[in-house]
């Protein structure tokens, strides 16, 4: 998809830079923010497995800790290897949900695929900070 390319690139790049001894499986992402400054992020695992911190997580990570917040991006690019797209495991989705817009667009990437959703629809009724 041309208008997502810049940061399916970038997500791709970063996948390059994974730590994944265990799984030996490849994920990158990238956060692109509207004033085009990108943040991208790769899974890095822990022989203490449960420690794994994912690609996406990653980057949204990187991106608040530069001062951006939910306001300032326009997109999150989530690429892996293989030929399934990769959709966000539950921890992913809580922090997406609490970092992202409800609408901004998440897209997914493998080979020739591309699915571009978005927070709300990957995780409806979500517990939020609404409820506190
Ligand atoms: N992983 C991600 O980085 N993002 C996802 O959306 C799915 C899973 C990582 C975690 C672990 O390092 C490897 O993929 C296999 O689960």
């Amino acid at each position: 998809m041309e208008k997502y390319k810049d940061i399916l690139d970038k997500a791709y790049e970063a996948m390059d830079n994974a730590y994944a001894p265990y799984s030996n499986f490849h994920v990158g992402a990238c956060v692109k923010t509207k004033n085009g400054k990108y943040f991208i992020g790769a899974n890095i695992e822990n022989a203490s497995y449960g420690l794994t911190n994912c690609a996406e997580r990653n980057a949204i990570f990187q991106t608040y800790s530069q001062g951006y917040r939910q306001d300032d991006i326009e997109a999150l690019a989530i690429v892996g290897q293989g030929n399934t797209l990769i959709t966000p495991c539950g921890a992913c989705r809580q922090v997406l949900v609490e970092l992202l817009k409800r609408d901004t667009p998440i897209v997914l990437g493998t080979g020739e695929k591309v699915l571009v959703t978005n927070i709300e629809e990957l995780m409806p009724m979500a517990f939020t900070n609404e409820a506190l």
